[in-house]
């Protein structure tokens, strides 16, 4: 039977609508190597799960001629699917339709989205591409923003929000992938900043391109803006589906279990020879997570930023778990701001989304110097604290190496509440390295006996043999157990089972004041 006229109407507004800006634009979108925004949606979800909400919704506005550049759906598109088979919320934003700025139509797109995954408890994914608010419609677009950020405040803690860039992403545009718990920038095409090199040359007369400014590079590893950086689109979705893997899909659930055929006991012999003899040299955390972690993989978040801690997901036994660890092989390991910002934001978000944490500790403590205190590492090393201090889901800390002085106390210590602490044979768990200390409370006597160096180091030895190991925090009862390395992964596991049901909670308040 032929269709009806009514259905043929709606077939053939149906298929305009699905060309965006035309098929000159999209064109041009796949010259500069980009897909539109529905070619992405469709390689993210599951085949045929996507249901499209307002496909012809349309702006309002009729300054500057607008009221004839009429584009159905108005330059982004926005509904529910599935990944994996699990419901989540998408925009994709339409750089072919007034280069894929918001309007307040586009604005109320994305936040009706935004209110059925919060009411829903379901992920939401955005993938930009836009210039920004539409110029023609003046405030109201700004009104748009609003909506939205107000909207990703909301949801945060309650839904997890991923944003991914893939093309520019400038001015107000920024501010809401800022909020939401993920941001992945691709590489060759994808941008942020708030403004661009033409105002940064006018108002400060610096020439700077704009890759240097807010590409991919400079925010992964300088400003700590995105998390990930990928490498083409394709990669960018592939990695939106796996950190979905590890997230529930709202704050009242669990993390989603994934069976495994890795050994719960498994030993992982390599640890017992991996700390070096000279507890001055290095070694990489990474094998150590490697080694204890289901298969050996690992899912780093912000892998160039603030290198000398490194954080990401992982599973245990089939469980997702967040790992926060010191790396050796960076500074030494030790805290700064930057380390401290990012292992605190990563340690929320596990609180946030009942993720269990796993501290791999070696520190030798916060880093000193001039630059450090005046940009604030007393402020921003009070936000781990904070940040572990407040976190209710399970914590456990392995004590691998150095505990040193207010970082012990920060990396999740007994006192800070963490549930269980392990300690390897070779903890040393201090206020400070043994040469330092001794230069404080001996340098006197030294100074006033015969042989000055020969004190220091007879007194330096005392200081080690009673320090440099883990059996005085052990018979205070600060650790729970001092393990053999090689039975890392199985103590691990074992502790994750123990803490399976913990309930805890804190105070009630409207919010605590986290020293932002
Ligand atoms: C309306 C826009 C637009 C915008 C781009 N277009 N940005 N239309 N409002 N913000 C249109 C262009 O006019 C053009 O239409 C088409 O989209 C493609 O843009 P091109 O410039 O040809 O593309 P390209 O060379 O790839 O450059 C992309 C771009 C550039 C870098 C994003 O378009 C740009 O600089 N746009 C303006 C960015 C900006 O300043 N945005 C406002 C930020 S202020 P035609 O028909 O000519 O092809 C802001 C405040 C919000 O966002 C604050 C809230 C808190």
């Amino acid at each position: 039977m032929a269709p009806s006229k009514t259905i043929v109407k709606l077939r053939e507004r149906r298929d305009a609508a699905t060309l965006g800006g035309g098929e000159k634009r999209i064109r041009e979108q796949h010259e500069k190597g980009k897909l539109t925004a529905r070619e992405r949606i469709n390689l993210l979800v599951d085949p045929d799960s996507f249901e499209e909400f307002d496909l012809f919704v349309t702006h309002r506005c009729t300054n500057f001629g607008m009221a004839d550049q009429v584009f159905p759906g108005d330059g982004v598109v926005s509904g529910s699917a599935t990944i994996n088979e699990r419901l989540v919320y998408i925009f994709a934003q339409d750089f072919t339709v007034f280069g894929g700025s918001l309007s307040k139509t586009y604005a109320e797109k994305i936040c009706k989205i935004m209110d059925m995954a919060l009411k829903n408890g379901c992920p939401l994914i955005g993938l930009n591409d836009s210039g920004g608010a539409r110029i023609q419609e003046g405030v109201d677009a700004l009104a748009g923003y609003a909506e939205i950020f107000w909207r990703n405040v909301m949801a945060s803690g309650v839904i997890p929000q991923i944003s991914a860039v893939m093309g520019p992403c400038a001015g107000g545009a920024v501010y809401s992938p800022a909020i939401t718990d993920f941001i992945l920038m691709e590489k060759r095409n994808s941008y942020m900043f708030v403004t661009g090199p033409k105002v940064v040359k006018t108002v400060l007369n610096e020439t700077v391109s704009t890759e240097d400014l807010g590409g991919a590079g400079v925010h992964s590893s300088k400003s700590g803006v995105a998390h990930f950086i990928t490498n083409g689109e394709e990669e960018t979705l592939l990695l939106i589906k796996k950190l979905l893997s590890y997230l529930p899909s709202n704050n009242m659930e669990d993390p989603p279990y994934e069976p495994t055929h890795d050994p719960i006991d498994r030993a992982c012999d390599v640890l017992d020879e991996i700390i070096p003899e000279n507890p001055n040299k290095p070694y990489d955390i990474l094998d150590v997570i490697h080694a204890v972690v289901d298969e050996g993989e690992f899912l780093q978040v912000m892998l160039n930023f603030a290198q000398n801690v490194v954080v990401g997901f992982a599973r245990m036994n089939g469980f997702p778990v967040g790992i926060v660890a010191n790396q050796p092989k960076v500074l030494a390991g030790v805290l700064d701001i930057d380390a401290s910002v990012k292992a605190a934001r990563f340690v929320r978000f596990c609180d946030s989304f009942n993720i269990p944490l796993i501290v791999l500790e070696d520190v030798p403590g916060f880093l000193p110097g001039t630059s450090q205190e005046h940009n604030g590492i007393i402020r921003n090393g009070a936000k781990l604290l904070y940040a572990f201090a407040e976190a209710t889901v399970p914590k456990i800390t392995v004590i691998l190496r150095k505990a040193y002085g207010g970082a012990y106390c920060v990396m999740n210590s007994r006192h800070m509440r963490a549930d269980l602490v392990y300690a390897w044979p070779s903890a040393e768990i201090a206020v400070m390295g043994a040469k330092g200390a001794v230069e404080v409370i001996f340098r006197k006597e030294a100074q006033d006996s015969a042989d000055p160096k020969q004190t220091l180091l007879q007194r330096e030895q005392e200081y080690a043999e009673k320090f440099a190991n883990p059996y005085t925090a052990a018979e205070r009862g600060y650790i729970d157990d001092i393990i053999e390395p090689s039975r890392t992964r199985f103590r691990l596991i074992r502790a994750l089972e123990m803490l399976a049901n913990k309930k805890d909670s804190i105070p009630p308040r409207k919010h605590g004041n986290i020293p932002l």
